[in-house]
């Protein structure tokens, strides 16, 4: 029982020891934001790639922490002392191309902080990262409709940046294979652990002229502490702006009294002008009921939902819904390309069951059915066995 607890005692004894005979490289500023980063990308990617679209919210913190931890470290990099500064790294092309080619010849010098190589991967990866970050907050905009960028986002936008977003998440996925090899060839080399040295922060071997930068902590918390509060006002109050082409949801009573009888009042935004119209044209037989009504209530709700219909919308349901009616089954949201190929995972006996009841319950598995927003991190399939 006894032994695991063990081994980790004697393991960060082992890490303790290194920290006290070795040379001072890595600062605690360098070591956390490092970890921290390992952490968050990695939720971030396995979000990203893996995920369910109700994770969402997660890889949007972890996206956020990560945009807080690139801020840090621009600024460490500019006021941090020793090898947290970015002047011990920014080594002159020349120089990496001088060193490549060493590498290749097997003779290169050791470096006690980054190597030339490996401080071009440091910036590289800052700026894929920011890049990242960037596109996956106009993604968020123009596609969710969230996020500070949701303002001035259009859906094609966002659309464009996916890709974008995505191409680059794959380019980061190689050059952290490449930073990992980078690690593995260059601890074998030295015959010093790196992966130990980020974590104790110490490395054995000794440089003749170390970098001479003192740090500037206390004016670097004073502008992190100002970035972050300033960034989280900006932020949030970007992000309660409305969003580009999300005008204020109208509830007509009418129209929510004669069409919220029986079931949700579907949004307007959800189908377009057309296929109100064909479903006020034929409320005589509305799927096997009879939800007849005058005239004159039959002319208002026509007016109501040609002024609200998704043509009036820029958020994903409206602009995919619009676009994929199917000609077969004009009237049903259920039936068109886009909502069969959304739920096409859902097993039909989850729609059947008494939580559910029908495809048509939206509001069943989407909170904000009512809305007409359906947000990734407001579905939640109801348990069956309750
Ligand atoms: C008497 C009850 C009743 C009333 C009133 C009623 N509906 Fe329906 N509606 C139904 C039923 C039943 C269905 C089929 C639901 C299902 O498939 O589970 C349906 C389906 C629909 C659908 C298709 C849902 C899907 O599967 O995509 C739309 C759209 C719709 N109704 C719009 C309206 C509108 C607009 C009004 C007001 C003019 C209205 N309904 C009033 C009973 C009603
Ligand atoms: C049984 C639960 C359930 C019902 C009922 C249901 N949905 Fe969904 N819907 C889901 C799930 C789960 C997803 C996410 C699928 C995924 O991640 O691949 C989803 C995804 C969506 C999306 C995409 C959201 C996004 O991520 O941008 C839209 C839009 C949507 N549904 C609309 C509707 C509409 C409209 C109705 C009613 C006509 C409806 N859904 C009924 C469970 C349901």
């Amino acid at each position: 029982m006894q032994q695991p607890a063990m081994i980790l005692r004697e393991s960060l004894a082992v890490l303790r020891a290194q920290a006290r005979n070795g040379t001072p490289v890595w600062d605690l500023g360098v070591r956390l934001f490092h970890w921290l980063l390992v952490a968050s990308v990695t939720i971030a990617a396995l979000t990203g790639f893996f995920a369910q679209r109700s994770a969402l919210q997660l890889h949007l913190i972890a996206g956020g922490i990560i945009a807080a931890l690139i801020g840090f470290r621009i600024v460490w990099g500019l006021l941090g002392g020793g090898y947290a500064r970015f002047a011990s790294f920014a080594f002159s092309p020349p120089s990496v191309l001088a060193y490549g080619r060493q590498m290749i010849a097997g003779r290169t010098a050791r470096y006690l902080g980054h190597n030339p190589l490996g401080g071009l991967m440091v910036f590289a990866l800052l700026a894929v990262l920011t890049l990242i970050v960037l596109t996956g907050t106009v993604t968020l905009g123009g596609l969710v409709k969230q996020g500070p960028l949701a303002f001035a986002t259009s859906f094609a936008g966002g659309a464009q940046a996916i890709g974008l977003h995505k191409l680059l998440s794959l380019l980061l996925v190689a050059m952290i294979a490449a930073h990992l090899w980078g690690v593995w060839f260059e601890s074998r080399r030295e015959g010093e652990n790196l992966v130990v040295a980020m974590v104790t922060g110490a490395k054995s071997h000794i440089e003749a002229d170390p970098p001479r930068w003192k740090a500037h902590r206390r004016l670097a918390t004073l502008i992190c502490i100002a970035l972050g509060a300033a960034g989280t006002f900006g932020i949030t109050a970007l992000a309660n702006l409305p969003g580009l082409g999300v005008p204020p949801a109208t509830q007509d009573p009418v129209y929510a009294e004669q069409c919220g009888a029986c079931h949700l009042a579907y949004p307007p935004s959800l189908m377009p002008a057309a296929a109100w119209s064909g479903i006020l044209d034929h409320l005589g037989h509305h799927f096997g009921e009879d939800a007849s009504l005058d005239a004159p209530t039959i002319a208002h709700l026509r007016a109501y939902l040609a002024a609200n219909s998704a043509e009036h919308w820029d958020t994903l349901p409206a602009v995919r819904l619009r676009s994929s009616i199917d000609p077969a089954d004009p009237m049903r949201i259920t039936a068109t390309r886009f909502w069969r190929n959304m739920h096409r995972r859902i097993p039909a006996a989850t729609f059947a069951s008494p939580k559910v009841s029908s495809r048509a319950s939206c509001e069943a598995c989407h909170r904000d059915a009512a809305t007409g927003r359906f947000a990734p991190q407001k579905i939640e399939i109801p348990e069956a066995s309750e």
